[in-house]
């Protein structure tokens, strides 16, 4: 068999940008979808399904588009224009975007309303209603405010009072006057729609369904479980009916009542996917009835009801062959500094002010996928927790080991790798690849399908740690200065890049960016996780070819991460790079600087060749309280060795695998400890009481070693 999978995310209200919680939820569905692609079924490769669309109806869309004097059609057509930015940028990669303002969606949520009226599971009812008689409307909830009957607190929404937190109905409110007009609305009767989910059947049903094993988290099915109550005593039948105006879909022989929004929401995913099985000459109606076939929706825990109740209680009574597929994966809040974000406000970080600070996306996506488990817990981006994480694992642990050891490849081998491994090589592999004899792949693997992704990233950092162990260990910078040991050499920076490479492709769901190009640089096709296991691990490493490395990932700046909040300050500062430079030009305005050099000219300038180096090496030197040794590749076939007087500032795990700059024709210096060939360059201030740091240069993204600098 193979699986066949068609995975959704919640379908964003068209109503306003993306915000970071959006972005959370696509990072953690494609990371599922991307590890799903690299699936390899007994009948073949996984088929993996991954749509999403605009949620358009509903009130808030039509009074936004109405105060912008253009159609609702006009208002979601540009919300969504702007939505492929985000996904591009994040690396989300949907198969299909479509909308919930679409024939098939009509047609769809028609078909499925009739299906429930045959099966009596429609009922009407007259209630009495909130009517604007100035505008000539039926008032929802959010469009009516008043005082809170419970607290007294004035302008608060029909449904729930901001101050007090109770909630209750809108004709409860004290003084209610309509936002439209400021009117006094009149309760008019009106006749309304219902979806019976009291009725008998639908206990039943939910009952068993919720329990069938696999389908949710277990913290689910007992959330559901007590909104059911002991005998569904506690299900009430749901107002599906909107009264015109009103932007939906109208309801069959129900002239002037539309679905209220949620009703014909959750039948957008299967608007599009059918609109993409179409565009693809698939067949839509063969996928539903396929037995191998899976349903699986990612949403956040505020829309659990609409899910685990409505929608599968809709499915299930119009006889709709999903049913039987549909599994949810529920996850938690995202919260900035631990302060809570909000839907309607878009508070937090802007998705689109982190890409314009030319912010890394995998960053934002190895720390989320990080922080993810698969229980329903609000999850907390917190900025120096992310620098720390990122800087520590992905550039510290994952691209040093490719930075330390690829450039000896190409210098010394011309690009090849090695033909065989020694024993102690394939003992290393071993020891990284595997624990307690069993391959780490399948535990990474299962931890993946079941969206532990924090547990698969700490068992691939281990696979790291084990290593930059075995770099540390055989230290090929050392090895790279006798020509005897080229043997060694070569065996140790071949089998360092094979872990390196086996890494790639484990983080490769969370990673696609970074994978693609470490394809590239190792002449290998798209990775698949069979790429993970047994004799392929290196096989078909051996003897190969590689291409010219070039630095991966940079490290993240904290002061990256201070620019994508908004501060007071900042506000008025249009250009997001602008707030960050904006600290460090006020700092030294204030407090004034070192006096300038004498002038000199050009001739003079030119005569200092600096040049870029990446340090690969760094360590103490035994016996100075001031040095650190720097192991440094200018490009030139060599690597030199300079001291440098930043041990007050630097650790040396902090320099490996940075680039920086160095006068590189200073003539070489006799130290007590060694010949220092150049050096390094570095800021400090006038005032060394003041601030005594000392500040390492280092270049923009994109320069390389021996790049000369003028
Ligand atoms: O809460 C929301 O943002 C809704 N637009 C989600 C809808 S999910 C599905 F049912 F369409
Ligand atoms: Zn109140």
């Amino acid at each position: 068999m193979t699986r066949k999978l068609f995975v959704t995310t919640a379908l964003p209200y068209a109503n306003a940008a993306f915000h970071i919680g959006h972005m959370m939820e696509y990072i953690q569905a494609d990371i599922w979808v991307r590890f799903q692609r690299m699936q390899q079924d007994a009948a073949g490769k996984r088929e993996v399904h991954f749509v999403c669309a605009d949620d358009t109806h509903g009130t808030p869309i039509m009074i936004a588009a109405e105060k912008e004097g253009i159609t609702p059609q006009e208002f979601v057509a540009k919300i969504a224009a702007g939505r492929q930015q985000y996904l591009d940028g994040f690396h989300i990669g949907f198969d299909n975007w479509y909308s919930t303002d679409s024939p098939e969606n009509v047609e769809l949520s028609q078909g499925i309303y009739r299906k429930l009226r045959d099966a009596g599971l429609i009922v009407t009812k007259t209630v009495d209603r909130f009517f604007d008689p100035v505008k000539g409307m039926f008032l929802a909830d959010r469009n009516i405010k008043g005082e809170c009957p419970n607290c007294g607190a004035k302008d608060q929404y029909g449904d729930n009072c901001e101050v007090c937190g109770s909630a209750y109905q809108p004709t409860d409110l004290v003084n209610p006057f309509s936002v439209f007009t400021g009117s006094t609305p009149i309760l008019k009767p009106s006749e309304q729609y219902f979806f019976a989910l009291s009725d008998p059947r639908c206990y039943t049903f939910l009952k068993e369904w919720l329990n069938t094993p696999g389908r949710l988290q277990p913290e689910m099915v007992n959330k559901v479980s007590e909104w059911l109550g002991d005998a569904g005593e506690k299900l009430a039948d749901w107002d599906i009916s909107r009264d015109a105006p009103y932007f939906g879909i109208p309801i069959p022989d129900a002239p002037g009542k539309f679905f209220y929004v949620w009703l014909d929401a959750p039948v957008g995913y299967l608007a599009s996917l059918k609109n993409y099985f179409g565009k693809q000459g698939m067949d839509y109606d063969a996928f539903l009835q396929d037995p191998d076939a899976e349903q699986v929706h990612f949403i956040g825990k505020d829309i659990v009801s609409f899910h685990l109740l409505f929608w599968p209680a809709m499915l299930n009574f119009a006889q709709h062959p999903i049913i039987d597929k549909l599994k949810v994966n529920v996850h938690g809040h995202l919260t900035v500094n631990n302060e809570k974000m909000s839907k309607s406000r878009g508070t937090g970080i802007s998705p689109l002010r982190y890409l314009d600070l030319k912010m890394n996306p995998e960053w934002l996506r190895y720390y989320i996928a990080f922080k993810l488990n698969s229980k329903v817990e609000d999850l907390d981006f917190n900025g120096e927790d992310f620098v720390a994480r990122v800087n520590s694992d992905l550039i510290g642990k994952y691209i040093n080991i490719a930075s330390r050891c690829a450039g000896f490849i190409a210098k010394k081998f011309d690009g090849k790798l090695a033909e065989t491994l020694t024993p102690k090589a394939q003992q290393w592999i071993g020891r990284a690849l595997t624990v307690n004899g069993a391959e780490r792949q399948a535990n990474i693997g299962a931890n993946f399908e079941s969206r532990e992704y924090g547990k698969a990233l700490r068992e691939i950092m281990e696979i790291a740690d084990i290593t930059n162990q075995y770099v540390d260990e055989n230290k090929p910078w050392i090895l790279a200065k006798d020509p005897e040991k080229n043997a060694e050499l070569h065996d140790v920076c071949t089998t360092a890049l094979i872990l390196f490479r086996q890494l790639t492709i484990l983080l490769s769901p969370v990673l696609p960016q970074i994978a693609a190009r470490v394809a590239e640089f190792l002449g290998d096709a798209e990775y698949s996780w069979r790429d993970t296991s047994g004799a392929t691990v290196y096989e078909s490493m051996l003897g190969r070819t590689i291409f010219t490395y070039s630095h991966l990932m940079q490290r993240v700046d904290a002061k990256m991460v201070e620019a994508l909040f908004d501060r007071p300050a900042a506000a008025a500062v249009s250009a997001p790079v602008a707030a960050v430079a904006a600290p460090v030009a006020e700092a030294a305005a204030s407090e004034g600087i070192e006096e300038l050099a004498p002038e000199i000219t050009i001739d003079d300038f030119t005569k200092i060749d600096l040049r870029i180096a990446r340090i690969v090496n760094c360590e103490q030197v035994e016996g100075s309280s001031k040095l650190l040794r720097l192991t440094l590749d200018v490009g030139e076939g060599r690597l030199r060795n300079v001291f440098s007087g930043i041990k007050s500032a630097y650790r040396p795990e902090q320099l490996i695998g940075k680039l920086t700059v160095l006068v590189a024709n200073l003539a070489p210096r006799k130290m007590k400890f060694g010949v220092s060939e150049g050096m390094v360059l570095c800021a400090s201030a006038a005032d060394e009481k003041a601030d005594p740091g000392l500040y390492v240069l280092e270049p923009w993204p994109g320069a390389k070693p021996g790049m000369r600098i003028g």
